[in-house]
């Protein structure tokens, strides 16, 4: 048997803890936070399940992680169907004939495909698109470019959409149905009763001994020379203090209140496309539990993209060139000096993970470590 040190408690983490003590191994599991589950946690207010750490819909292609997932809880059938709030009016999302109805009044998908193919042609955009800009308009044409693209966009990387390479949009889908789902995955759902449970059910064995505000580099050296195999789920640059540089991130701030209202927006995700409103999305949280809890309060989150600060929550990975091939020296890096850490997880490989793609991740690890 091994001892596992596993810092973090998010998805990656508590998977592969859950897995390691199943098969009788000892797991210290290590949490700078003041709770478990990474940034899958929620917490319940007036008996709403509150996401607080953004939005957090489990959607899956892969029918064996989702039936892994049901071992922790169960879900309902919850369909993501965001609407987008352009300086009042209202569209539907993702792109689809609910959408070009109402923004052209075109009613068949011929008309719609008439219509984008119109917008394309008259914009008169480059055969190379040199920018996000031309890149966007060039795919879908300058309405839905300017009404439910553009001011988004600019707000989630803080830059003008003429200052973004091209490459950051490769293709907007675009669908010819009345169907308002936003993800195309065949499983898709909300555990009842919160995201959290899935996690502590993860982390309930005796085998495993959780601590939480516990930053491992408050005691790093200790913990290297603890002889234990080290599953690390913190930021990669970090471990190795930066001495490469520092790997980039876009951040969020997350403005979360009660509001005295039983139903404050009528949907659980709302997103404000243009670029005067300086949130992205408003979430309710109440509707992704088809409006359980108090019968007279809602709570809603506004979310404001941010710029990333060392310090600061690192959300979402910058995924170009240059962080890409920096986090490929760190991993180089890794593999020669520490080969008895492993660096798992949206932070240990720089990479954006959904939850189902986490949870593979750390079950591709079980496999490797455990020779199966
Ligand atoms: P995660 O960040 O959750 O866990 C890492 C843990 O390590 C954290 O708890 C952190 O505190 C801890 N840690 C870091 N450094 C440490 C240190 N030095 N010492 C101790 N502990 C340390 N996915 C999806 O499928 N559907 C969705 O709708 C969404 N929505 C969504 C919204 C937003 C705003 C974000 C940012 C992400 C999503 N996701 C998502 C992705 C989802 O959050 C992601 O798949 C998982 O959280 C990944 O789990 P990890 O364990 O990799 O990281």
């Amino acid at each position: 048997m091994t001892d596992y040190l596993v810092v973090g408690s998010g998805l990656f983490g508590s998977t592969f803890a859950y897995e390691a003590a199943k098969r009788g191994n000892h797991v210290e599991v290590i949490e700078k936070r003041d709770h478990v589950g990474g940034n899958i946690y929620t917490k319940e207010v007036e008996g709403i399940q509150v996401h607080e750490y953004g939005a957090h819909i489990f959607h899956t292609k892969m029918k064996d992680i989702w039936d892994y997932v049901h071992q922790f809880a169960d879900f309902n059938n919850y369909v993501n169907s965001p609407i987008a709030n352009y300086h009042g009016e209202i569209y539907n999302m993702p792109f689809n004939m609910n959408t070009f109805n109402k923004l052209w009044g075109v009613r068949t998908p011929a008309e719609a495909k008439a219509k984008i193919e119109e917008q394309k042609r008259d914009a008169n955009i480059p055969d190379k698109p040199t920018n996000l800009e031309e890149q966007a308009i060039s795919l879908v044409g300058p309405d839905l470019y300017e009404k439910l693209v553009k001011g988004y966009t600019e707000k989630q990387w803080g830059r003008k959409a003429t200052d973004l390479p091209a490459f950051i949009i490769r293709r907007i889908p675009v669908r010819f149905i009345y169907d308002n789902n936003y993800f195309s995955d065949p499983y898709q759902g909300i555990p009842i009763g919160g995201y959290t449970q899935i996690i502590e059910k993860m982390l309930a064995s005796d085998l495993i001994d959780v601590k939480t505000n516990t930053d491992f580099f408050d005691k790093k050296d200790e913990y290297l020379k603890s002889g234990k195999r080290i599953i690390f789920t913190g930021m990669i640059d970090q471990f190795f203090d930066y001495q490469l540089g520092a790997l980039e991130y876009r951040s969020l701030k997350f403005d979360t209140e009660v509001k005295d209202v039983d139903n404050y927006q009528g949907n659980a995700v709302v997103n404000y496309t243009d670029a005067e409103t300086p949130y992205t999305r408003v979430i309710e949280h109440k509707h992704f539990e088809f409006g359980k809890g108090n019968k007279h309060k809602t709570v809603i989150t506004h979310e404001y993209p941010k710029t990333w600060h060392r310090g600061d929550e690192p959300y979402y990975p910058i995924d170009d060139k240059k962080n890409r091939s920096l986090y490929k020296k760190y991993a180089e890096l890794a593999a020669k000096d520490v080969p008895n850490v492993f660096f798992g997880g949206r932070l240990g490989q720089y990479r954006y993970y959904n939850m189902d793609q986490a949870i593979m991740s750390a079950l591709r690890l079980v496999k490797n470590e455990f020779g199966e």
